[in-house]
């Protein structure tokens, strides 16, 4: 480690896993309620399960985004953090607010949880991904902007670097977004509208920049490629990511009440986002051929690499799939969707926080790399986690298509819910791939525990 504040990283890392075990955990519910309806209820009920699986995901990502961050930018900057004591504040406060939030959703009902933490003031609740509480979200906004300044004054204080340039660009824009969440119009095309504002301009936007960053640092410290390539090429994808990702954000306004134009420009441009994420993978195998060095932590090249595949399978080819206004007409809303979500999500986003995790942790715990043995369980964990979501994206494809032609296309369309049981047996198949995902993240979790000896890795 170059400089002592990168260790405020170290908290956010092991909350990451943490709260994402968790997460994982209520998908494991969900998918036993998909099959076995009254599993755990009334204790545990499907929407609530739903709201702690997909918030403890956006959580446990800011956690690895913010510790990315206090790990990356010293480093960049050449200089110590701005405030390591503010960092470690931060952390402790989001953290709190975070498990007050998901002991809220489990312990009181959602509508006596609205009351009481003032919607009435200002309704901001109710919203997919968007279920905190008003002092939740405002608390996120304060937690944001003081990590913000944290980050930008060690920036202004030192080197500024493409890689330091680029992740502050989307952390900002990942804030100035949030701010959409408090936007809630009465008007229902209106709401959806902005909504998007916050979900889509996030993950096909300026988070991808934040991608881009983590990815573009990883790379340079695994392969010793000159900063010159790697920037140049950080460069090109990010813009690629804007000009194709802003207006794509009409491939969901398709049927919401918005102007029919948005069925042309969201087909076109949404179709192009797949090329910012093809050129991420290229990246990566470029820079790993073009390698100087040989870096003891495979591991960490490992999930590099895997982060440009699967991002590009997931976001790329998942998205495009149902991204043109006519096919989108028979699959929106659909298990075709929570397909795509589930693998872009993990291929993007799970995985490069896993990368830096894996990069940095053995650092921070004073070693260049882990021993063979540890890094060898982790590349375990990286396939079992992986093929898992591999299938879970395929099981939930197949019931999907299922699902599309039963309910829309038949000549006798079904019910939602005769079309459900018609498909309960890829759902037993999802639900079996989430214990392979578990016992992937277990793995991950054991490899962190063993030493082993291994001279030659220990610095
Ligand atoms: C890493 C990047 C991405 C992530 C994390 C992601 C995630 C998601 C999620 C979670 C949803 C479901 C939203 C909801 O209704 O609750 C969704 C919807 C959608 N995504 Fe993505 N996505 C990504 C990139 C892309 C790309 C590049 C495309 C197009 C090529 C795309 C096309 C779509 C479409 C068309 C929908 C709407 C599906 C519907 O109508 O039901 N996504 N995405
Ligand atoms: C890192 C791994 C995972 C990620 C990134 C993830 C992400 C997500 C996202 C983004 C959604 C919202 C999808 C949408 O609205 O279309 C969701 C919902 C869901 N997830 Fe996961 N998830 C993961 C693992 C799992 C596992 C292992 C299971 C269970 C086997 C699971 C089961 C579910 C279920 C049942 C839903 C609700 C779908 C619905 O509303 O119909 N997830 N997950
Ligand atoms: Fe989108």
């Amino acid at each position: 480690m170059q400089y002592q504040s990168q260790a405020v990283a170290k908290p956010y890392f092991i909350a990451a896993i943490a709260l994402f075990t968790g997460q994982i955990l209520f998908g494991l519910i969900m998918g036993m309620q998909y099959v076995v309806g009254d599993f755990l209820f009334p204790e545990i009920p499907f929407n609530v399960a739903r709201m702690v699986h997909t918030n403890l995901l956006i959580v446990w990502l800011l956690f690895g985004f913010m510790g990315a961050a206090y790990y990356m930018v010293p480093e960049e900057s050449e200089t110590e953090l701005y405030s390591p004591k503010l960092a470690i504040a931060l952390f402790w406060i989001f953290l709190l607010a975070g498990a007050a939030t998901v002991l809220g959703y489990l312990f009181v009902p959602y509508a006596t949880l609205a009351e009481l933490t003032g919607n009435d003031l200002l309704a901001t609740m109710g919203r997919e991904f968007l279920e905190q509480p008003l002092p939740t979200k405002l608390g996120i906004v304060v937690v944001a902007l003081a990590f913000l300044f944290n980050i930008t004054m060690t920036v202004l204080k030192g080197r500024k670097t493409a890689i330091s340039t680029v992740l502050l660009i989307g952390l900002w824009g990942l804030a100035i977004f949030f701010l959409f969440s408090f936007y809630n119009p009465h008007n229902l095309v209106k709401d959806k509208y902005y909504w998007w504002w916050v979900v889509h301009l996030w993950v096909e936007g300026v988070w991808e920049l934040i991608l881009g960053a983590l990815l573009a640092f990883v790379l340079i410290k695994v392969t010793g490629v000159d900063r010159e390539v790697i920037e140049k090429w950080l460069y090109v994808i990010i813009t690629l990511t804007l000009v194709t990702g802003i207006i794509g954000t009409g491939h969901h306004y398709y049927w919401i009440g918005a102007p029919e134009y948005w069925q042309w420009w969201g087909s076109i441009f949404s179709a192009l986002e797949p090329i910012p994420f093809f050129a991420m993978t290229v990246f990566a195998f470029n820079m790993v051929n073009r390698r100087r060095r040989e870096h003891p932590n495979k591991a960490a090249v490992l999930w590099a690499l895997g982060t440009g595949v699967m991002a590009f399978l997931g976001a790329g080819v998942w998205g495009f799939l149902h991204t043109l206004a006519p096919v989108n007409y028979y699959t929106h809303g659909s298990q075709i969707t929570a397909a795509h979500g589930h693998m872009a999500f993990y291929g993007a986003y799970v995985m490069v926080v896993l990368t830096l995790i894996s990069y940095a942790m053995p650092i921070i715990r004073g070693r260049a790399a882990n021993s063979n043995k540890a890094q060898v369980l982790e590349m375990w964990s990286f396939w079992l986690m992986t093929i898992a979501m591999v299938f879970i994206t395929l099981f939930l494809t197949a019931a999907g298509i299922l699902q599309v032609w039963l309910q829309r296309v038949a000549e006798v369309p079904m019910s939602f819910m005769a079309t459900q049981d018609q498909v309960a047996l890829f759902y037993w198949m999802r639900e079996w791939a989430g214990v392979m995902f578990l016992i992937g993240l277990i793995v991950y979790i054991v490899s962190f525990f063993v030493n082993g000896d291994d001279k030659a890795t220990a610095r």
